[in-house]
């Protein structure tokens, strides 16, 4: 028995008490090595733990239901082979299995969110509606700024769906020298229109932006033509999402290949806040405090509504008394990229002017004891300190 390997099977037993498919996987990979290294009884030992995990997660009534969709194709599980680049061996997809996959929809406005729902159901009704042959939307571009939650709201929609996600890689695709990149194409949708998946193609731009070089003219048509070629592949095999946030580098042919197209905006004031006190929890701060947070990120995305609200739960844990304003001023000068910057210039430039902008919203409608109590001050000396303000600004 080699060392330690009695911890390692307890840690794995533990593990799959409560398995999902990245558990499984990750046992597999132990296993297989231990295997090859002619650890047979040790891998042995683990092969069981897996069987038996396996067996109980097959009859969990959540997995029985999952799949709506008519399944044509073979099934995906953790042991099947992703295709790889011939020469470099790099892998040119990743698998994701729902259990892997982020169980809530991304916070967007109500008619996006009401919109994208009408889909899924749809999508989720797939079996009665093609038994009428009204075939649903089977592919759908999702595009829109950094950091929207494009990529979460695709897995999520795979989720809903009930299939494994293949992620094609497609830098990893591109990567290679051109002359293999149409083949590594027709391998992965070959890949993906044999198992029962959802065809991911996150970063689509990646192809786009190639025709940039002029020297690669010639081939770069002959990649985009193998897309054409590919997406026309799919119908009917599965699903396709592309995910982009250089809309405008897509060729129009391959806009047209996609029957829905997504566009995510970037949080509305309503939705900043909502997603601020999503992230923010453990951490409970009042109404008006993130109101004030959610003026400061005008412009930003959700990721760094996430950035964010990191940073201030760093500060606030381990500084219970810290000043709010402080701490979004540390934060608009340590991330300027993320800050508006008419919002920035004038919040480090002075309480009086960073006082009056807020005031001055329209769209947030700041109330004078909200501002008060976040700059630490009564209301009567900020009406003093708005008063001196006023009065210097007229000299
Ligand atoms: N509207 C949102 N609701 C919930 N989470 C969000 C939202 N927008 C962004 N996020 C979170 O921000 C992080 C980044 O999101 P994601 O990777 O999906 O963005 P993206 O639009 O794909 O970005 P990129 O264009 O850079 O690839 C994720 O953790 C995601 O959950
Ligand atoms: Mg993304």
């Amino acid at each position: 028995m080699i060392k330690y390997f009695n911890i390692i099977q307890a840690l794995s037993r533990t593990a799959l008490a409560n398995p999902n498919e990245a558990i499984l996987h990750q046992i597999q990979r132990l296993k297989d090595s231990l295997e090859k290294d002619g650890h047979n009884k040790e891998a042995k030992s683990l092969d069981g733990l897996l069987l038996s995990s396996k067996y109980s997660m097959d009859m969990s009534p959540s997995k029985i239901q999952k799949s709506f969709v008519i399944t044509r194709g073979e099934s995906l599980t953790v042991k099947t082979p992703t295709p790889v680049d011939k020469e470099t061996s790099t892998p040119l997809a990743e698998i994701f299995f729902p259990l892997d996959m982020p169980p809530e929809i991304p916070l967007l406005d109500d008619n996006i969110q009401l919109a994208i729902q009408s889909i899924v159901n749809e999508w989720m009704k797939f079996d009665q509606l093609s038994e009428i042959n009204a075939m649903p939307a089977s592919s759908c571009l999702i595009y829109g700024a950094p950091g929207t939650g494009k990529t979460h709201l695709a897995k999520w929609i795979a989720k809903q769906i009930g299939l494994p996600v293949v992620l094609a890689r497609l830098e990893g695709l591109m990567s290679s020298f051109l002359g293999t990149t149409s083949r590594n194409i027709g391998n992965l949708f070959a890949f993906a229109n044999r198992y029962n998946c959802v065809l991911l193609l996150d970063e689509f731009d990646a192809i786009a932006k190639l025709r940039n070089d002029p020297q690669e003219v010639g081939e770069v048509k002959r990649v985009v033509n193998t897309l054409l070629q590919s997406l026309d592949s799919r119908h009917e095999k599965g699903f396709t999402i592309g995910v982009t946030n250089h809309e405008s580098l897509l060729d129009p042919a391959i806009w047209r290949r996609f029957d829905i197209q997504i566009e995510i905006p970037k949080p509305s004031p309503e939705v900043m806040v909502h997603l601020l006190g999503k992230f923010l929890k453990p951490l409970e701060f009042q109404e008006n405090e993130i109101k004030f947070l959610a003026w400061c990120l005008e412009g930003a995305s959700g990721a760094d509504a996430k950035i964010l609200s990191k940073w201030f739960k760093r500060a606030f844990v381990l500084e219970k008394e810290n000043s709010i304003v402080d701490v979004m001023r540390q934060f608009a000068l340590l991330n300027s990229g993320r800050v508006n910057i008419h919002k920035r210039n004038i919040m480090l430039h002075s309480d009086e002017d960073f006082i009056a902008m807020l005031l001055n919203d329209k769209i947030y409608s700041f109330k004078q004891k909200d501002i008060a109590s976040l700059f630490g001050i009564t209301p009567s000396s900020l009406s003093k300190q708005l008063s001196k303000y006023k009065d210097s600004e007229k000299n």
